[in-house]
């Protein structure tokens, strides 16, 4: 079987850019609750209507409904598929019903690997970032431009889009939430041994060989 993993770290700290290498070299699936939250705001369900002021404001939505979300997407994996758990679990409530929701499924968290990283340097990736608005594949203004201008090099659209909660005000409200709520589930994991910090501020290919190196042992 596959591994199960969070990758923890506080806002542009390289989370979903890994997840996406992992599932490109590996049987895994990323498991990313800001995107199946950004989803739900964009159909314009009545879910969506309800947390998209919490997102835009840069809080936390409800632990309840972020780890159905969870379940529900993990009912989707095959046995044989690793889950990449990116930007959950965020509290200790979390944490604890994704053990729930692992043990019910005969599966358990193998690493847990906390990127390290400048907090300054992250409002610079973060505002810096935007997406393909057709497959979603990330960039960014300095560190990773399209290889022909205004074009996706996945899909070659021509069309990109920024986050509303990318803003230098918003970005320093996530990372304040990541310090007071999201740091603080560490020792949970610390008391199994599986924690594993990497350096978050060396480039993508170094944190992935990081990661991988990890994910070896
Ligand atoms: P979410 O979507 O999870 O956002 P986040 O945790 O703030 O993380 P980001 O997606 O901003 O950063 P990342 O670490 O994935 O960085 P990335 O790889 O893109 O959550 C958004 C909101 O949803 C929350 O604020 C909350 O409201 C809600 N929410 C979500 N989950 C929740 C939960 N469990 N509970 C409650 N509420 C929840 O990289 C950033 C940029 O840097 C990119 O441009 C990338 O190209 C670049 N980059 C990446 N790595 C490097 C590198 N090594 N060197 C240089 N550039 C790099």
């Amino acid at each position: 079987m596959a591994k199960d993993i969070i990758l923890l770290g506080p806002p542009g700290a390289g989370k979903g850019t890994q997840a996406h290498l992992l599932e490109a070299n590996h049987a895994m699936v990323q498991l990313s609750t800001g995107d199946m939250l950004r989803a739900a705001v964009k159909s314009g369900s009545d879910l969506g209507k309800k947390v998209q002021a919490v997102m835009d404001a840069g809080e936390l939505v409800s632990d309840d409904l972020v780890s159905a979300l969870i379940d529900d997407r993990l009912n989707q994996i095959g046995p044989d598929a690793g889950a990449i758990f990116d930007g959950y679990p965020r509290t200790e409530p979390q944490a604890h019903s994704l053990d729930e929701l692992l043990e019910a499924r005969g599966r358990k968290l193998d690493h847990v690997i906390e990127l390290e990283v400048d907090e300054d340097a992250l409002v610079d990736r973060i505002t810096g970032r935007f997406t393909c608005a057709v497959c979603g594949e990330g960039y960014h203004d300095r560190y990773k431009l399209p290889k022909v201008e205004n074009t996706c090099d996945e899909c070659g659209s021509h069309e990109f889009k920024r986050r509303p909660d990318d803003n230098e005000e918003t970005v320093r409200k996530r990372m304040a939430e990541y310090r007071a709520k999201t740091a603080p589930i560490l020792p949970i994991y610390e008391k199994r041994g599986i924690v594993s910090r990497i350096d978050g501020m060396g480039g993508i290919e170094e944190v992935r060989a990081a990661i991988e190196k990890v994910l070896a042992d």
